[in-house]
């Protein structure tokens, strides 16, 4: 028989690692309390607006294959919505849309990296950056950030890991704000990324899919306020947003207008090709959305002021906790404490989230699988009623895991 690829190995998403699991669980009559999972429309329904434009779009008859980097109504209004966010100068030929951010980072992967090549990625990171540069045959360098530290980078250690060995890195990518930390990084951080990848010749990727989700006070800038015509990829989509992860709808926006910017475009335009375009009634429905400013802006304010509540809810109870601690998210959906798994008699997170699930009913991920051992990501989308229920479920596998 032939044998898979090596590169295959790595096709792996730790978030949804415990499914088959979960579901034989649920099968068999068990409750399970999913905190695994960044699925908005599941807590916070998708708006009537949003749904009833894509409706729209299936009666007009929008069924068919459509333009294959996305229909231009699309691609401007995202363009717009990013210059009247970010004051930047973007038009829809810098956009290209895909089947959610996913496929964009799987492209720019496939576009970028030869056998052995090198991206820089902070840990923690989300998933999907790691295991899509290894399938592509690529090598991380990481850039650790530590929660003592605030998750703040070291500006020489990103330089260094950007010319590790002498080499330099294709790319970087982070998302911000980040999946799973919730920080918010600020301008300066942004200007000295900005600095670092000029100085090294590397190609920013700018994951911003939570842009619009900042709370506590924190300002989100966006990469294309501070890239000042760097080569780089501005990441988003309908996903979080705008609270429709099931259209599986992102974009890549291109900065830059360089001649190497420019064949990044043409070459994502071919990559899209390849499958022939996204989903039809999304792209309508997603257009829609972003260009009903008014209606987006009241559900947004709505879901993130909601989103807040139940972060700094289950972020004060974590840290009652005598088993977690944390610093304290402003952006995304996500608590990522650590735990002290010294005091408990478990190998290790991957066995901690195995037995939360079987003994609880609690399915949530395994902070390895973000690069960061001894940490679990609980995902705080669910009404401050079962977060508590879940917390509490959590500490009491703790006591009964103490050594
Ligand atoms: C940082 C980040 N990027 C990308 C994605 C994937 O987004 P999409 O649904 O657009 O594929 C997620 C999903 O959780 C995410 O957290």
């Amino acid at each position: 028989m032939p044998q898979l690829s090596r590169h295959s190995e790595h096709a792996l998403n730790p978030i949804e690692e415990e499914d088959k699991l979960s579901y034989k669980l649920a099968a068999a009559g068990r409750k399970i309390i999913k905190l695994n999972q960044g699925n908005p429309p599941i807590f916070f329904p998708t708006p009537k607006y949003t749904v009833d434009a894509y409706v729209k779009a299936l009666r007009s008859g929008r069924t068919g294959y459509t333009f294959h980097a996305g229909i231009p109504e699309l691609r401007e209004a995202v363009s717009m919505r990013h210059n009247r966010l970010y004051h930047a100068d973007a038009t829809e030929d810098d956009v290209v849309i895909t089947q959610g951010v996913s496929e964009a980072i799987l492209c720019l992967n496939s576009l970028f990296i030869n056998q052995g090549d090198r991206a820089v990625l902070f840990r923690p990171y989300y998933p999907l950056y790691n295991s899509a540069l290894k399938v592509s045959g690529g090598q991380p360098v990481f850039v650790g950030l530590t929660e003592d530290g605030g998750y703040a980078f070291d500006s020489d250690a990103l330089g260094k890991a950007l010319r590790k060995g002498g080499r330099h890195a294709k790319f970087m990518i982070f998302s911000n704000p980040c999946n799973p930390t919730g920080t918010v990084m600020g301008r300066k951080d942004l200007v000295q990324i900005a600095e670092a990848a000029k100085d090294n010749g590397v190609f920013v990727i700018s994951d911003e899919i939570y842009d619009e989700i900042v709370y506590n006070g924190a300002k989100f800038t966006s990469f294309s306020e501070v890239s000042k015509g760097i080569p780089s990829a501005i990441l988003g989509g309908a996903s979080k947003n705008f609270d429709a992860t099931g259209f599986r709808i992102g974009y890549a926006l291109i900065n830059g207008r360089d001649k190497f910017s420019r064949q990044v475009k043409d070459k994502l335009c071919d990559y899209a090709k390849m499958r022939l375009s996204s989903n039809t009634p999304a792209e309508y429905a997603f257009a829609d959305s972003i260009n009903s400013a008014s209606k987006h802006k009241a559900a947004i304010t709505s879901m993130v002021s909601q989103i807040e509540k139940r972060v700094n809810f289950a972020h004060r109870l974590i840290n009652r906790s005598n088993y977690l601690s944390e610093s304290r998210p402003n952006g995304a959906f996500y608590l990522f404490p650590k735990v002290e798994m010294d005091a408990l008699d478990l190998k290790d997170d991957r066995e901690l989230t195995e037995r939360l699930l079987i003994e609880e009913g609690v399915q949530i991920s395994r902070g390895s699988g973000f690069g960061a051992p001894g940490h679990i990501r609980i995902v705080a989308l669910a009404p401050q009623g079962v977060l508590e229920h879940a917390l509490r479920k959590i500490d009491k596998f703790f006591v009964r895991h103490s050594k």
